[in-house]
C-alpha cells in the first residue's frame, strides 16, 4: 500500500453479538445518485459465517498467500490480490488481516451503506504499530488512532485550519514560493535527455518543504542544492518510518513478542522525527511566550498552540501526522498526475489551456484530472471502519464491531466505468450537455 496513512487502514476485532431479529437501515442508491432508504430485517440476511473467503490457517491467517510460494506479494496486494479475490469470491469476502477477521466489500451501494451508518464519530481501525510506539513513549495517539470524543475534539480544532478552502487559501502564497523553488531546482537538475535523475526523490523534497512550511511554519531548505544534515535526517527517517510501518502492519506480529530489527528501526525513526519536529515547535512557543509572535497572524501552528482545548502533546502529534501523512501522499499523487498527463498529451494540452487562461475560473478540468488520477492510481489499498451498528452488506449480516475494508476495486471495473483503463478526465464533467459518466461511492480516495 503506497500510503499507510491516513494510517488507519486495516484491522479490528469482530465481536460476537446476538443479532437475531434486529432491524437495520440499508441505503441503496440509483445510478443518478438519489438515495432510497429502506429497512431490512437483519435476521433475513445471510449469516456472517457464510461470507466466502480464503481459508485461514491458525496464527498466520491468510498471510501464507503473500509468502514466496503463495500467489501474491505484499507489494502488489492492491493491483493483484484485491482484483483477483473479487473475481474469485464476488463483491464481498472475509479473511483475517494479521489474525483478525475483516470483511472486504466492493459494491458502491454497500460502501455507501457502511459510510452512511458511520455516525459523527466514525471508528477508524487503529494501526497497531503507531498505537504501541506512542503508548510506550507516553505520547498522544494522534488523529489517526484516536477514537470517539477525544478524536472529535482534536479533529475539529485541526480541521478548521487545514480542511476549509478559505483557510487553505491563506497558505497559497507560501506554497507558491516553494513551488517556484522546486521549478528552479528542476531546471538546474535537468540532464541532456530532458530527464531529471531520481525525480521521485526531488518531488518528495518539494512535498516535505511544502508541508513543513505549513505545519511547522519553517523553511527546511530541502530544495537547496546544499541540503543540511537535519533535513536529510527528516527525509531518511520519514522513509524508514513508512517502510517499517508497512512491514510491521503486514507481518505475523513477532515484534509484539520480541524486539525485531524492523520494530527497532520503526521506534528509532518515530523518535527521531518526533525530536526534529519538536525543535521548531518549541522555538515558536518560546517566541509566543516572549511576545514576539502576533497570535492574530492566524498561522496554523501558532493558532493551534493558542487554543485552550488542545494540549501541547496534541499539537505536537498533529504536526507530526500532517508531516508524515502529507509527504508520501502528495509525492505519489503528483507523480501519478504527471504520468497521466505525460502519457496523454492531448489532455495535457487541454489542461494547460485552462491553467494559463482566466485564473478566476473554477479549474474544473484540473479537478477532473486529479479525480481521474485517483481513480486509476488510488494511493491506499482502500478505506476501513470498525462498524458501530449492525448492518446488511451485500445480503450478509455484518455485526457491529466488524472491521470492514472497502478496497479501491469498483473504480476500475467496467460495470461502473466504461474504458476503465483509460485516462478520461471528461467522465467527471458535464460537458456539451452530457451527463457525468460516474456514480457516487465508486472513487473515495480520501474516504
Ligand atoms: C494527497 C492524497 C491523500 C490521500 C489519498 C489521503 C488519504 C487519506 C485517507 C484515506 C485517510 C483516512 C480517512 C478516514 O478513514 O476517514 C486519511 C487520513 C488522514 N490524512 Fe490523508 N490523504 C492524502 C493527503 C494528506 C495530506 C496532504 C495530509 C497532511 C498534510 C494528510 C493527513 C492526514 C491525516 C492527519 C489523517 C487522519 C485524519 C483523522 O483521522 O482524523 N493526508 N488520509
Amino acid at each position: 500500500m503506497a500510503h499507510l496513512r491516513g494510517y488507519n487502514r486495516v484491522i479490528g476485532i469482530v465481536r460476537t453479538t446476538n443479532w437475531t431479529n434486529r432491524k437495520v437501515t440499508t441505503i441503496t442508491s440509483t445510478r443518478a445518485g438519489d438515495h432510497v432508504v429502506k429497512t431490512t430485517h437483519y435476521a433475513n440476511a445471510r449469516p456472517f459465517k457464510e461470507i466466502p473467503g480464503p481459508r485461514p490457517l491458525p496464527v498466520i491467517g491468510t498471510a501464507y498467500e503473500y509468502l514466496p510460494f503463495g500467489p501474491y506479494t505484499f507489494e502488489t496486494m492492491y493491483e493483484h490480490a484485491m482484483f483477483d479475490k473479487q473475481k474469485k469470491y464476488g463483491n464481498i469476502w472475509k479473511e483475517p488481516m494479521l489474525g483478525r477477521p475483516a470483511v472486504f466489500v466492493v459494491r458502491p451501494k454497500d460502501i455507501e451503506t457502511m459510510f452512511r451508518n458511520d455516525g459523527n464519530m466514525p471508528k477508524r481501525t487503529p494501526l497497531d504499530a503507531i498505537t504501541r510506539v506512542r503508548k510506550m513513549a507516553g505520547l498522544s495517539l494522534g488523529l489517526g488512532n484516536m477514537q470517539g470524543k477525544e478524536w472529535r475534539r482534536v479533529r475539529s480544532s485541526v480541521q478548521r485550519y487545514v480542511l476549509r478552502p478559505k483557510e487553505i487559501s491563506k497558505f497559497h502564497q507560501d506554497l507558491d514560493v516553494v513551488a517556484e523553488d522546486f521549478i528552479q531546482l528542476m531546471k538546474e537538475l535537468l540532464v541532456e535527455n530532458g530527464e531529471v535523475p531520481d525525480f521521485q526523490n526531488e518531488v518528495y523534497k518539494w512535498a516535505l518543504e511544502s508541508v513543513c512550511f505549513i505545519a511547522l511554519e519553517t523553511r527546511l531548505g530541502s530544495l537547496s542544492p546544499h541540503m543540511d544534515a537535519n533535513t536529510r535526517m527528516i527525509i531518511d527517517n520519514t522513509h524508514a518510518f513508512f517502510e517499517t510501518m508497512g512491514k510491521l502492519t503486514y507481518s505475523a506480529g513477532l515484534h509484539k513478542i520480541i524486539s525485531t530489527p524492523t520494530w527497532r528501526t520503526f521506534v528509532k525513526s518515530h523518535e527521531i522525527l518526533y525530536r526534529m519536529i519538536k525543535k521548531p515547535i518549541d522555538a515558536i512557543i518560546h517566541l509566543i511566550n516572549e511576545g514576539k509572535i502576533d497570535k492574530g497572524e492566524k498561522k496554523f501552528l501558532v493558532t493551534l498552540l493558542s487554543m485552550e482545548d488542545i494540549s501541547y502533546e496534541d499539537v505536537m502529534i498533529s504536526a507530526y501526522e500532517l508531516i508524515t501523512g502529507g509527504i508520501e501522499t502528495t509525492t505519489h499523487a503528483l507523480i501519478f498526475n504527471l504520468y497521466n498527463l505525460a502519457t496523454n498529451p492531448e489532455k495535457q494540452k487541454k489542461l494547460h489551456e485552462e491553467l494559463v487562461g482566466d485564473t478566476n475560473q473554477e479549474m474544473r478540468y484540473l479537478k477532473a484530472c486529479i479525480k481521474e488520477t485517483f481513480r486509476l492510481f488510488p494511493l491506499t489499498l482502500g478505506n476501513t471502519r470498525d462498524t458501530s451498528k449492525d448492518m446488511v452488506l451485500c445480503g450478509y449480516q455484518i455485526p457491529a464491531g466488524t472491521t470492514v475494508i472497502t478496497p479501491h476495486v469498483a473504480n476500475k471495473l467496467p460495470e461502473y466505468f466504461h474504458s476503465p483503463d483509460e485516462f478520461l478526465p471528461e467522465r467527471w464533467l458535464r460537458e456539451g450537455g452530457m451527463q457525468r459518466d460516474t456514480m457516487p461511492f465508486t472513487v473515495l480516495p480520501l474516504s
